[in-house]
């Protein structure tokens, strides 16, 4: 459930109309609901407890510093992948003991920043990593809390780009050879092993997958025991789906997902982790777009609108879903006609939908794509010398821009030209 709706004919962010926001900040934008990204925290509050754990939000999935405020005044912790995002957590008010490191090449640079800004783990994923990060720590006099990133040969059975738990991924360690890399983990000055980390994938629409992965982390947990080894967090990552599709999807709840924890690993005595990005932020945005221009084209009708692949990449890098909807409810009786939702970048990947049916709609009509707050932003790029669309966050009847739109003066200012030219 989210907090866009359709009030009097007209979509709404929470008590804020589009049409409002539209004429304040122009087209495109982001908008995200303050509202519906403290329900999807709180969902998976509640689903863990009363087990210990810590809700980390993948900041991959949305960063921008107000979204991060938002939940960790909350109390969530971030899941961190880059330097950059550590930082961004930590500009969000998060503390290091809040904030886990993932990653398969964080650099030697990142590890240090993170030891002296302070960090609650780091995810292992490979032995030359734990050897950099013995060296950092030590170097430093400092002792890294590590989980080291197991991947446990389970198919997420989702789109092969976002699945990560098979053995020919390029993630983690395999789940056999775990017992002998936590030894040498033991060996090594500078790092203390708290705990145990995994994540199969993203937009898992099925539990079977996880439940796999986490009976097998389980099992390893009770080996690593036996072998020694002080295991007292299990970080399981993130990826549980959200309904892209409303008419025809109903993806498993964080409810379903919390009693799955429970039943799997709830019985080990373990703080748990979890790492989700897209359930919490997803459902929380939307992205604004206008339509530009209607083209007949031979045997099929084009939508040309104001966002491009550029703006939202998941269409045409995924083949993704979006639902795109008019932001004024059609009037009963119009009859939907197919077309394609088409962007102005000179490419035919720069396509959000084919035959998609939608009522007439006219130039400067607004659109909205739904389930954009994950994975819509943080992906833009400015292909096409587009500038990043901005991003704006409603909080019941205000709104506030919380990334401006660079005016091209400031894009072509970052451009030098050398001395020669
Ligand atoms: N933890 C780790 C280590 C991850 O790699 C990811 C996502 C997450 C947590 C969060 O997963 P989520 O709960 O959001 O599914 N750009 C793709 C998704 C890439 C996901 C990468 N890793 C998309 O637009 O579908």
């Amino acid at each position: 459930m989210d907090h866009f709706l359709y009030r009097d004919g007209v979509l709404h962010a929470e008590d804020v109309a589009i049409p409002e926001i539209a004429a304040a900040v122009g087209t495109p934008f982001y908008v995200y609901s303050t509202a519906t990204l403290e329900r999807h925290y709180r969902l998976f509050e509640e689903a863990l407890s009363p087990l210990p754990h810590l809700v980390c939000f993948a900041v991959k999935s949305n960063g921008n510093v107000a979204v991060l405020k938002t939940l960790a005044r909350l109390g969530a912790g971030m899941d961190v992948v880059s330097g950059g995002e550590y930082l961004r957590a930590k500009a969000a008010g998060v503390p290091g003991e809040r904030i886990v490191f993932s990653g398969v090449g964080k650099t030697r640079a990142e590890m240090r920043q993170a030891l002296e800004g302070g960090i609650r783990q780091f995810n292992v994923e490979s032995e030359p990593e734990l050897l950099a990060l013995s060296e950092v720590a030590s170097a430093l006099g400092a002792v890294a809390p590590i989980a080291i990133r197991v991947n446990p040969d389970v198919d997420a059975k989702t789109h092969e780009k976002i699945a990560t738990g098979k053995k020919e991924n390029k993630f983690g360690i395999p789940i056999a050879r775990a017992r002998e890399v936590y030894a040498e983990a033991a060996r090594l000055p500078g790092i203390n092993i708290v705990g145990i980390d995994v994540h199969i994938g993203s937009q898992l629409t099925d539990l079977e997958p996880f439940e796999l992965a986490y009976t097998k982390v389980a099992e390893l947990t009770r080996a690593l025991r036996a072998d020694g080894h002080t295991i007292t967090r299990l970080d399981l990552g993130g990826g549980l789906g959200i309904p892209y599709e409303r008419s025809n999807s109903a993806p498993p709840l964080p409810v379903e997902y919390g009693a799955l924890i429970k039943r799997t690993v709830g019985d080990l005595g373990c703080e748990v982790e979890i790492e989700p990005g897209r359930l919490i932020s997803g459902n929380a945005g939307l992205l604004v777009a206008s339509v530009i221009y209607l083209k007949h084209g031979e045997g099929r009708d084009f939508l040309i609108l104001d966002a491009a692949m550029n703006d939202l990449v998941r269409p045409s890098m995924y083949g993704a879903h979006h639902d795109i909807v008019p932001v004024i409810e059609p009037a009963p009786g119009l009859e939907p006609q197919p077309c394609d939702i088409v962007g102005p970048v000179c490419e035919t990947g720069d396509t959000f939908a084919k035959a998609r049916p939608l009522p007439p709609l006219e130039p400067d009509d607004l659109v909205a794509f739904r389930s954009a707050g994950a994975y819509g932003a943080v992906m833009a790029s400015e292909y096409n010398t587009r500038p990043l669309v901005p991003e704006v966050l409603v909080h019941g009847d205000q709104f506030a821009v919380i990334r401006a739109r660079p005016s091209f003066d400031e894009i072509i200012k970052r451009d030098s030209i050398p001395e020669w030219l």
